[in-house]
């Protein structure tokens, strides 16, 4: 079955076409790359697929569920969270309390129950503090529980943020730039963690990246995009070798 299914997508701005009759499907269980120059349309696609931005034409499938022009929080309510190219956290709070947040999205005790502390309200609360924390060990966060969010190394808070993102257990993931303003050790580190993530949790990773050899060697397939349209698809060896891929990046014919 098909995780996710691009069909026909299309969004244009005024007169720009930001993305243009892209056909697409991510896989269940893989890791799929989405490259492409500066504004080539990825983010584009991340937000028309999370319901920031309305579809001009075409569709979203979700596990074969049209979920084109749901709201942001129907579309994280089925399972499909993501991470931002601009970190967005609670920069003020806790590495913990950032996950804690995240992890609240899930729980199912009301309003009076956490007002009388009632076992059951106390039972879920420690659940969710053990589930916080259990995140923060798997990515590598657990010894920087207490730091506020905005004082952390800047290739932490883009983990942070991934344990966010899974808090709100998934089942698509999509990671926008997710080694961006990492050092080179770092982003093979990350891509190692990304591949440990989607086998623990039993994800599908959609991932968008500007450096193809670091999303290459993480991906089982991948989409190239260049002035919103679909330039290439396929393993990261046959991307590798496109001489329209090469040329789109370097700009020369290949
Ligand atoms: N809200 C918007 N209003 C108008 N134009 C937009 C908007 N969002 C994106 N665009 C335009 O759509 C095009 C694609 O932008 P997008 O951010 O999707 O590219 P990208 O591939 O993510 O680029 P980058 O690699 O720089 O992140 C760009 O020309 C951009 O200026
Ligand atoms: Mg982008």
């Amino acid at each position: 079955m098909s995780m996710l299914r691009l069909d026909n997508l299309t969004k244009i701005f005024g007169g720009l076409t930001a993305v243009g009759n892209v056909d697409f499907t991510v896989e269940e269980g893989s890791i799929t790359g989405l490259i492409g120059p500066n504004g080539a349309g990825k983010t584009t696609i991340f937000n028309l697929i999370t319901g920031v931005y309305k579809v001009t034409e075409g569709k979203i499938l979700f596990q074969d569920e049209d979920i084109t022009n749901k709201e942001p929080y129907m579309v994280a309510g089925k399972g499909i969270t993501r991470t931002f190219q601009n970190i967005r956290l609670f920069k003020k709070l806790s590495v913990y309390n950032n996950v804690l947040t995240a992890c609240h999205a899930n729980s199912n005790y009301n309003l009076f129950e956490s007002i009388l502390r009632t076992p059951r309200c106390r039972k879920q609360e420690k659940k969710l503090q053990n589930k916080a924390e259990n995140l923060l060990d798997i990515m590598g966060l657990l010894d920087r529980k207490d730091v506020i969010a905005n004082n952390l190394p800047y290739g932490l808070q883009r983990r942070l943020e991934i344990a966010r993102a899974l808090a709100l257990n998934p089942k698509l993931l999509l990671l926008d730039e997710p080694a961006a303003g990492m050092n080179p050790d770092e982003e093979v580190q990350l891509m190692n963690l990304i591949a440990e993530i989607r086998d623990k949790f039993e994800l599908t990773v959609f991932i968008i990246d500007h450096h193809m050899e670091l999303i290459m060697g993480v991906c089982e397939r991948m989409m190239v995009l260049n002035f919103g349209c679909k330039l290439a698809e396929g393993t990261p060896m046959e991307i590798q070798g496109n001489p329209k891929v090469v040329e789109a990046y370097l700009g020369v014919e290949a």
